[in-house]
């Protein structure tokens, strides 16, 4: 089976978009299957850095298909300044493809989200504001409007129409905005975006990825977010709007679950996490501060600063059998050399028993406290290497204790943001 899935372990950014660039040189074609431009994925090539938030982190290999599959949710305004920058830079874009069958985010998405985070103080999720949420609740609700309707006008208007007037009455009516749409230009505007992707736009991108499947060519799945953030085995409700996990790649592309061999976890050697919500193995200040400056933490789609704290194993375990991960890819593993002591989260205490599975229930979750062991550091710079067997004796053990914690091998190790910095196991 030719089909290998990247999937995040923890709370997004791990380096999901480095592994993928890096794999992509092999593969016949790339999907993003699911999440929108509330993604940043950096691929850094060379002194380049490119931060993408809607094309497939493939698009850099001229011969490789880039597929926005039909889970993914589409900024069109969005996606064509990435096209645009991406050209600029000297990537032609041609091997784009847009499913017809994706939804479209229109502003008074992004005005909605807005509004559910200033007005529901308490239950404010941070989320990146792109109007994602608001999207998919669209597509549930069956309300949305996908790629293929701004390409017949008489149903894009009557859609168009009704959800102008059913958001206009919720934001003004409801979260007390002053908000008015003007049709007419979102109209133009709409169609305007159409004539612009129609090149890359295709009918049903399940079967181009399909008919690769059966001639044996090889596909990538680019997930986007992580494991804790899928809507539903991740921390809910502080949480995204889709599945990240392996299991949406088959909803988010329209693939049979037996047509993928194999699941890639990107696993940050520590954690991150941007946004608000329980992250139990939080560092406030400190130890937490070193790791954001040393690792750059700050997101690559809104610039806030991550949070930072230790591995955690409970949930590596959690993302271990959820996914069902063939291989790990630990990553920026570099950020923690010169520690002295390296803790891991093991299992947690909750109200006086050590249990291991993750809670489902957040509140249960915020009175766990994580249970550590300590490794002793490494002083060496590892960025430059190449070959796992230099890796000091500390860094080696440390990765055997992350592969024991989550049950699976390890494939790579990425020593630094560059393309080249990896070693293959
Ligand atoms: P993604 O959303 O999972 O693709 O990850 P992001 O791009 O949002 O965040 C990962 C950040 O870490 C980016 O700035 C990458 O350039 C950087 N990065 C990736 N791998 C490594 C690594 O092994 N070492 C270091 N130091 N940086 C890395
Ligand atoms: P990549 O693909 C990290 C977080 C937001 C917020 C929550 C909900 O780069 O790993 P949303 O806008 O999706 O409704 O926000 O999810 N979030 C991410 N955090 N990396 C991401 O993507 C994220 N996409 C969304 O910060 O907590
Ligand atoms: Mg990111």
């Amino acid at each position: 089976m030719p089909v290998t899935v990247i999937v995040g372990t923890q709370w997004g950014d791990e380096g999901k978009g480095k592994i993928t660039d890096l794999l992509a040189c092999d593969m016949d074609i790339v999907v993003r299957y699911q999440g929108g431009n509330n993604a940043g994925h950096t691929v850094v090539i060379g002194d380049k850095s490119f931060k993408l938030h809607l094309i497939p982190s493939g698009i850099f290999y001229e011969n490789v298909l880039c597929v926005i599959g039909n889970g993914v949710v589409v900024d069109p305004s969005v996606l064509l300044e990435e096209i645009d920058s991406l050209k600029e830079s000297g990537y032609s874009c041609n091997g784009l493809k847009i499913s017809s069958q994706a939804h479209l985010i229109f502003p008074y998405h992004k005005d909605l989200d807005a509004a559910q985070e200033q007005k529901h103080e308490a239950g404010r999720i941070g989320t990146t504001c792109r109007g994602i949420g608001p999207c998919y609740i669209d597509k549930y609700s069956r309300r949305g409007i996908r790629v293929s309707d701004i390409y017949n006008e008489k149903v894009f208007v009557e859609k168009l129409e009704w959800n102008i007037a059913e958001k206009s009455f919720l934001l003004n009516q409801f979260y007390g905005m002053e908000v008015e749409y003007d049709i007419d230009l979102l109209k133009e505007q709409y169609l305007g975006y159409a004539e612009a992707i129609r090149k890359y736009v295709i009918e049903d991108s399940s079967y181009l990825v399909n008919d690769a499947v059966s001639a044996k060519k090889k596909v990538l799945m680019e997930g986007a977010q992580g494991m804790m953030l899928d809507v539903d085995h991740g921390t809910y409700p502080y949480v995204t709007s889709s599945n990240p996990i392996s299991g949406g790649a088959c909803t988010g592309a329209g693939i049979a679950p037996n047509a993928i061999s194999e699941i890639l976890g990107v696993v940050k050697a520590y954690v991150t996490r941007v946004g608000d919500g329980p992250f139990p193995t939080e560092i406030k200040g400190g130890i937490g501060e070193l790791l954001r400056e040393k690792g750059h933490e700050y997101g690559a789609t809104t610039g806030r600063p991550r949070r930072c704290g230790w591995f955690d194993g409970v949930v590596m375990r959690h993302a271990s059998k959820i996914n069902g991960l063939t291989g790990l890819v630990v990553t920026k593993l570099d950020v923690l050399s010169s520690f002295d002591i390296i803790k891991i989260c093991t299992s947690y205490q909750y109200d006086g028993k050590e249990i291991k599975n993750f809670p489902s229930d957040i509140y249960k979750l915020d009175k766990c406290i994580p249970i550590y062991e300590e490794l002793a550091g490494w002083k060496e710079d590892i960025s430059k290497i190449k070959n796992y067997k230099e890796l000091p004796l500390n860094a080696r053990k440390y990765l055997d204790r992350l592969s024991a914690l989550a049950e699976a091998p390890i494939s790579m190790v990425s020593v630094g943001a560059e393309r080249t910095q990896i070693i293959k196991l």
